[in-house]
């Protein structure tokens, strides 16, 4: 069933600040696909997390694809900003809580030579999603509310994969479906198995003891 690689995406936010640099060399030399960055501004979400200039650090130190996940309000006027920064992909979120025009945002993320992405919260039905999904490249489909790392999966959000799989398969189109939160290895098994290909994680990844067979297992060849 499964057509694409499985893309491991470990999020940053669950690791060492301190040692932000090892621990990127870590997780790449463990097998990452790519870095996940969580952006938390207080306001679109209740916590706070890091800006552009931690995304540029971060950079210097893999050549891996920076995948940036904005939860802020006015997504459109700091996306250049994590261009700039050296991200690959950004994510925006559809909510009008973002306070922003969301296909003028893709566009402009498109304009900055990144990949756009959109994503949607678990109260957030799939709908909401479907008008901006020929104009991204991967779909985010949250499987906790966003804002804090270590919370429980989602196993409801399945349908929305699911979806999002059976349009991306009618459509032939390029689109990555990625989940968020509360991934470990037997989420990820459920994932993939309803059509995820890019797993992002944050706990299960930098508080396992051994970051290569963490990986290993999250993509089903542990
Ligand atoms: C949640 C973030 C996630 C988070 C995942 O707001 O978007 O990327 O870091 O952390 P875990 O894997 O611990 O649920
Ligand atoms: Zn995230």
């Amino acid at each position: 069933m499964i057509e694409s690689k499985i893309l491991v995406a470990p999020s940053i936010l669950a690791a060492d600040f301190s040692a932000l640099a090892e621990e990127t060399h870590r997780v790449e030399a463990a097998g990452a696909d790519w870095i996940h960055l969580d952006i938390m501004d207080g306001h679109f979400v209740d916590n706070i997390s890091f800006g552009p200039g931690v995304v540029a650090t971060v950079r210097k130190h893999t050549k891996l694809p920076l995948d940036v996940h904005l939860m802020i309000e006015h997504p459109d006027h700091y996306a250049p900003r994590f261009a700039e920064a050296g991200a690959n992909s950004i994510t925006v979120h559809v909510e009008p809580e973002a306070k922003h025009n969301v296909a003028e945002t893709l566009q402009a993320i498109r304009d900055a030579g990144c990949r756009a992405a959109l994503s949607l919260n678990p109260a957030t039905p799939f709908e909401s999603v479907e008008p901006y999904l020929t104009s991204i490249d991967l779909l985010l489909i949250m499987t906790v509310y966003p804002g804090f790392g270590g919370q429980a999966f989602r196993a409801e959000m399945m349908e929305k994969v699911k979806r999002a799989r059976e349009w991306q398969r009618a459509q032939g189109a390029a689109l990555d479906i990625e989940v968020d939160g509360g991934i470990n290895a037997e989420t990820a098994k459920l994932s993939i198995d309803n059509g995820a290909n890019v797993l992002v994680a944050g706990t299960s990844i930098f508080r396992s003891g051994n970051y290569r067979v963490a990986i290993a297992e999250l993509r089903g060849s542990g």
